[in-house]
């Protein structure tokens, strides 16, 4: 474990005291706890490898005046943390520090960023698996403040660290891919048109297609609009329900009901208006087809390939309802005419979104199939703080709650076991949870 005998900077006068780079009456004082140079982390050296606990690797330096240095304290375990050795993708270099989402202390600061300071406990949402400063399985992590999330006080470090990822895929999914406003839910974020205020050559280039044109103005999800998620057991299914709830929109999940049925239905903040069996997909792509009549036209997969197959079969493109239309010369008081045949801008396309894998046929006319375009919350900073500060507030409020803990490790040494139990499909409907003195 890190070793206290090397400190980074000059001696501080006590452990853990307050440090100050420039004169401490500045507003600005860089600030900083005292903290080793060496730490302990899980290096992969190759594909198909366990984590290697490794002692003595170079604490990370904080860059800049938007990161902070946190202290980790629980990690939250996410598949791709053995999809990405087991598959070998996602690994931009060897060795290789992964993880990415944690709670724990904020130890150093720049002193510039408004929200962050030195003691806060705070969540680390870490989607750029490309930057290892970032990774979640080391004792100390950098973090830019606007991937930094304050917790309240009632919320442990634990129950933080399992909410992250699933929060963000889920609000880019429904704001991005769907249009979904949260402008009304605690003032939360209008995506569409944030976006469209940050300068195009801003968002990066191969997701820039997916944030501008993924969905058009008259398309986007409003309240009442219908939403199924296939696979409803995960954690990002958890988040997405909830978000989905709080904007005003009807949801469907789709899950092996013997397993998690209960438990959802007795959930009052991830409770469905409809819940279908998974067992067999074809009676629960006619199951929603009958209950919504063809009505559903936004869907989310957290599975794969095969169950948004599926979920494809469920949806209905639709077209806008002559009731949406004022007729021409209604509103002058002139006899109305009958509305226009409906042209290409009255078509209203389904909408596919796929967190795990699109189906292996080409997008049938009328619908658009959407992956996540994750790397919105680090690449813009716009888009990282009105999501970061959102969740802030939802926490603050109670108005979501974490995905359930199915079971807690100890220790950074306890990672690989912990992903071995993830690979036998032993963590379902929850997560699972490393503890880090
Ligand atoms: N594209 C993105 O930006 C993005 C973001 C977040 C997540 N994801 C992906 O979305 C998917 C869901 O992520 P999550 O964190 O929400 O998942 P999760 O909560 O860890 O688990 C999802 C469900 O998968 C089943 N499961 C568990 N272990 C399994 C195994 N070894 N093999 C097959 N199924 C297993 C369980 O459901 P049952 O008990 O019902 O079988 C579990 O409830 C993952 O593939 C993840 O990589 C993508």
């Amino acid at each position: 474990m890190a070793s206290l005998s090397f400190f980074r900077r000059m001696s501080l006068p006590k452990m853990g005291k307050l440090s100050s780079k420039m004169n401490a009456s500045e507003p600005n004082a860089e600030e900083r706890v005292s903290t080793p140079e060496k730490q302990t982390v899980l290096l992969l050296h190759a594909p198909r490898q366990p984590y290697q606990l490794t002692d003595n690797y170079p604490v990370p330096q904080v860059k800049g005046d938007l990161e902070v240095l946190v202290k980790t304290r629980a990690i939250g375990l996410n598949p791709i943390d053995w999809k990405a050795p087991d598959f070998n993708f996602g690994i931009p270099e060897l060795p290789y520090i992964s993880g990415r989402e944690l709670a724990g202390e904020i130890v150093e600061t720049s002193g510039r960023s408004s929200r962050l300071k030195l003691g806060d406990r705070v969540l680390v949402i870490s989607t750029d698996y490309r930057d290892l400063r970032k990774a979640a399985y080391q004792e100390y992590v950098v973090a830019l403040d606007y991937n930094t999330v304050r917790l309240p006080p009632a919320l442990s470090l634990e129950k933080a660290s399992t909410l992250g990822v699933a929060f963000v895929a889920a609000a880019l999914a429904l704001g991005v891919c769907m249009g979904v406003d949260f402008s009304d839910v605690l003032d939360g974020p209008d995506l569409y048109r944030l976006l469209r205020e940050v300068a195009s050559e801003d968002l990066p280039s191969d997701i820039r297609k997916e944030c501008l044109d993924g969905i058009r103005d008259h398309e986007r999800a409003l309240p009442g609009d219908w939403l199924a998620v296939w696979g409803g057991s995960s954690t990002s299914a958890h988040l997405t329900i909830q978000l989905a709830k709080l904007a005003g929109l009807k949801t469907v999940a789709v899950v092996d009901k013997a397993k998690h049925g209960l438990r959802l239905a007795n959930h009052k903040a991830i409770r469905t208006d409809l819940l279908v069996d998974s067992h067999d997909s074809r009676r629960a792509v006619d199951i929603i087809r009958s209950n919504l009549k063809g009505k559903l036209r936004f869907g989310i997969d957290t599975r794969g390939a095969d169950s948004a197959t599926s979920l494809l079969q469920a949806l209905s493109p639709g077209n806008l309802t002559s009731s949406s239309l004022v007729p021409v010369g209604a509103v002058d008081g002139s006899p109305p005419s009958p509305p226009a045949t409906p042209d290409d801008s009255m078509l209203l396309s389904a909408h596919l979104i796929a967190l795990t894998g699109l189906p292996k046929q080409p997008a049938p006319e009328g619908t658009v199939f959407h992956t996540v375009p994750i790397k919105l919350f680090h690449e813009v900073p716009a888009i990282g703080e009105a999501l970061s500060s959102w969740l802030e507030r939802l926490l603050a409020e109670g108005r979501i709650c974490a995905p359930e803990i199915v079971d807690i490790e100890q220790g950074l040494e306890s990672v690989n076991k912990g992903l071995d139990r993830m690979r036998r499909g032993e963590i379902s409907g929850g997560k699972l949870v490393v503890k880090v003195a």
